[in-house]
């Protein structure tokens, strides 16, 4: 059963959980970078997974527009979506915000995928902001596995 996922990310880490996410749906699955590669006609896959990473609160605009752009094609497919995130306390609230109602709704899957801070990827002032307003001084490894694999078995069982 062919199978897309579509990701953006800051700083890699959404792109890690993407790997991870293919290697548990098994080998037919498409792994399309929305800031580097055109996505694909959807038509061709009966499984999509749309993910992204929460900055300042929100997702990355161009999977929002991905979103809403596709919305009609994606309510007819069996469908994932996910987020990567490092607030433990705002994670539902930035999932709820990231994407349309209608595909929460249609999702058969959802994935809070927890996340990373990753000092030597960020510029001065991300730096400054993880520091002073998460208060966090040194590199955070946080994706939760479990979550990924649950999700994959959601979707593709
Ligand atoms: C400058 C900055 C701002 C962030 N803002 C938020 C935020 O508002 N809420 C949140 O849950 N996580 C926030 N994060 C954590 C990211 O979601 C986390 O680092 C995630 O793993 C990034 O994934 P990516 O490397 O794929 O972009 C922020 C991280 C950085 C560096």
């Amino acid at each position: 059963m062919p199978k897309l996922i579509v990701y953006m990310s800051k700083h890699g880490t959404t792109r890690k959980v993407a790997q991870a996410l293919e290697a548990e749906m098994g080998g037919d699955t498409q792994v399309v970078d929305l800031q580097h590669d055109a996505p694909p006609d959807l038509d061709a896959y009966e499984i999509v997974v749309v993910g992204g990473s929460i900055h300042a609160g929100e997702i990355q605009p161009k999977v929002k527009r991905y979103c809403l752009e596709n919305e009609e094609k994606l309510l007819a497919k069996r469908l994932g979506l996910f987020i990567c995130f490092m607030d433990q306390n705002r994670g539902v609230e930035e999932f709820v915000n990231a994407f349309p109602e209608a595909l929460r709704l249609h999702a058969t899957a959802i994935g809070l995928m927890g996340g990373e801070f990753l000092f030597d990827q960020m510029n001065f002032f991300e730096r400054v902001i993880v520091r002073h307003v998460a208060g966090v001084k040194q590199d955070q490894h946080l994706i939760d596995d479990m979550a990924i694999h649950d999700f994959a078995q959601q979707l593709c069982n």
